[in-house]
């Protein structure tokens, strides 16, 4: 069973009571909250104030994944507007290290994410401090991308790094996920599918979680 985090970004935040609703009785595991400054990524989305009017109308773990530069600044911001994880992007972190004590500290859980182009070596020394590896498979910034079909591998290699290492990261896949290819994602060894457009997109969203959530 794979664990399954609906991103927000692909619903209609003029209807964002339905859509709560919809979440809180799906077989949805996490919320995944997409936050852009249009600097570390060419767009902007929403900030801590959307997120608190969020984790209001919700009940299960809201998954904050921040495309922006210098997260540490706003870290705490986000832990009170009631994030539970907060992901923060290696090619934005210099002192990437004091960024995850720092998130600990608050008393959230830790997630790394890393662009198509980062490899997973890059993650060896700092794994042991993430509870979350958010491998993006799409470049951040939009939603409805093709997954990029290179990431299989890449899942591959973070698999065997963490099962050699008996750690309990868990692998987590952003972006073009389909129930097409989350078949292929989560043997290739992901455990938490990331589903935007999939998800609010289709006819039945309820139906399309509880398939994803049986892989
Ligand atoms: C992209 C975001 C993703 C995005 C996924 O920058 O990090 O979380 O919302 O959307 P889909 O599933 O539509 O590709
Ligand atoms: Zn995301």
């Amino acid at each position: 069973m794979s664990i399954v985090a609906p991103s927000l970004l692909a619903s209609n935040f003029f209807k964002m009571e339905d859509e709560c609703k919809m979440l809180n009785e799906s077989e949805a595991d996490w919320y995944h909250l997409d936050v852009m400054d249009g600097r570390f990524v060419p767009n902007i989305s929403f900030g801590p104030m959307i997120i608190e009017f969020f984790r209001k109308a919700t009940t299960k773990p809201c998954d904050v994944h921040l495309m922006i530069e210098e997260p540490g600044n706003y870290a705490e911001q986000f832990k009170n507007a009631g994030a539970n994880h907060l992901i923060v992007h290696i090619e934005a972190c210099p002192h990437l290290h004091r960024n995850l004590e720092q998130i600990k500290s608050l008393g959230m859980k830790t997630g790394v994410a890393i662009n198509p182009h980062t490899p997973v070596s890059a993650l060896s020394d700092i794994l042991h401090d993430t509870d979350i590896v958010c491998m993006m498979s799409v470049n951040p910034g939009f939603g409805g991308q093709k997954f990029i079909p290179y990431t299989l591998e890449k899942i591959k290699q973070l698999r065997s790094m963490i099962d050699e290492r008996k750690l309990k990261t868990l692998i987590e896949i952003d972006g073009g996920v389909t129930i097409e290819n989350a078949p292929s994602i989560v043997a290739a060894g992901a455990d938490v599918l990331v589903a935007g457009n999939t998800v609010f997109k289709s006819k039945d969203p309820k139906e399309t979680i509880r398939q994803l959530k049986q892989l």
